[in-house]
């Protein structure tokens, strides 16, 4: 892989705290920690766009006690076999159970399933996270 050398000026103080800052996160050197902002800002950039298309989780917590969210959740599941194409659950206590929800598809299209699973009865919170598996 041929690389382009470019040169970055910073401020003093920036740079003392952009080295603080990459070495509490374990980075070696700057080039690595400047490249992955890079690809980081490229991810978002494109995740914020409605028809590129993205991969991640949803990670929710609910009580299965409530109404008929179990079913529901089931049931929702069943309905989109293309955007959730895997799931984990964990029974965390006696009535709060975690599950991931592998998602892919359009970004517009994640973010309403998202949404409507967080509405539904009984889910008390709900994390989607996506990313891209290329920049
Ligand atoms: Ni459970």
């Amino acid at each position: 892989m041929t690389v382009e050398r470019v040169g970055v000026s910073f401020e003093p103080e920036l740079l003392e705290k952009f080295d603080d800052l990459i070495k509490s996160k374990g980075y070696t050197n700057r080039s690595e920690a400047i490249r992955d902002l890079v690809r980081k800002s490229i991810i978002e950039a494109h995740i914020e766009s409605e028809d590129e298309d993205v991969i991640g989780t949803l990670t929710i917590i609910y009580d299965h006690d409530v109404g008929d969210v179990t079913n529901e959740l089931q049931h929702f599941q069943h309905f989109h076999l293309s955007e959730i194409i895997a799931t984990s659950h964990v029974h965390v206590e006696k009535h709060n159970c975690l599950e991931v929800l592998m998602v892919r598809g359009k970004a517009k299209s994640i973010r309403k399933l998202a949404d409507h699973i967080r509405a539904i009865r009984g889910v008390k919170h709900g994390e989607l996270v996506t990313t891209k598996s290329s920049v």
